[in-house]
């Protein structure tokens, strides 16, 4: 890669938040959020960063992924700008079921599977408490957060599946958008998500 690179580094993380640039694809977004955001999260400085140099960051950034296309790491590192400069998620360009109940083919689109995880955006969510069933295609044993827009957490770990299936309550303390992270113990394939609010 030649001397070009961080400016065009900058360039991608800043135009991804006011021009119009090719949307980052969802498989990136879902891998960020399920492991760089695990230590980077509501990192928001409003200040692009330029502390580490692209091989120093590069480096860093395949340290946690493995060896992957230069193009996705790039994508990874304007993630992170993007959570810097807007202090939110990047949106997934993807549909959010309005009846609540989300189907294999949609979640296989929001499944990082290196990291056993999913990251489902569930839309706006009223505030209060809402029932998650999850139906995966063997028995799991899954750990599941909610997580505000605002990267407010509620969490339930170490659920077990009885034939497929678990289900859990959470609380949205406020309403807003939210967002559903699931982390497996072993590779598992989520078949059906349903929420329903409680009344
Ligand atoms: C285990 C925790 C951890 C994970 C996972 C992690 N990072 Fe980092 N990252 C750090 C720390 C600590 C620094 C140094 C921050 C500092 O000193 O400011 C850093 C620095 C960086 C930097 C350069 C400095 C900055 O803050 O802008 C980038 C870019 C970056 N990480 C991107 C990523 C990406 C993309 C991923 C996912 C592939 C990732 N990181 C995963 C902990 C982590």
């Amino acid at each position: 890669m030649g001397k070009s690179i961080p400016g065009a580094l900058l360039l991608t993380a800043w135009a991804g938040s006011t021009l119009a640039q090719p949307p980052i694809p969802p498989a990136s977004v879902v891998r960020f959020n399920t492991l760089c955001a695990t230590c980077h999260e509501g990192e928001c400085s409003a200040r692009l960063s330029f502390r580490l140099d692209p091989g120093a960051t590069d480096s860093h950034i395949r340290r946690y992924t493995g060896d992957i296309p230069q193009q996705a790491a790039r994508e990874l590192n304007a993630l992170l700008e993007h959570m810097k400069l807007d202090c939110g998620y990047y949106a997934i360009d993807l549909p959010s079921p309005k009846d609540g109940r989300w189907k294999a083919e949609l979640l296989q689109q929001l499944h990082a599977a290196e990291e056993r995880a999913y990251f489902i955006p569930l839309g706006n969510l009223a505030a209060g408490g809402h029932r998650f069933t999850l139906t995966f295609e063997h028995e799991a044993v899954v750990s599941v957060q909610l997580v505000s827009a605002r990267f407010d957490i509620a969490e339930q770990s170490g659920l077990r599946t009885r034939e497929g299936k678990a289900a859990v309550v959470l609380v949205a303390d406020r309403p807003g958008d939210y967002y559903l992270r699931l982390r497996t113990e072993q590779p598992a394939r989520l078949l059906a998500l349903d929420r329903e609010p409680l009344r």
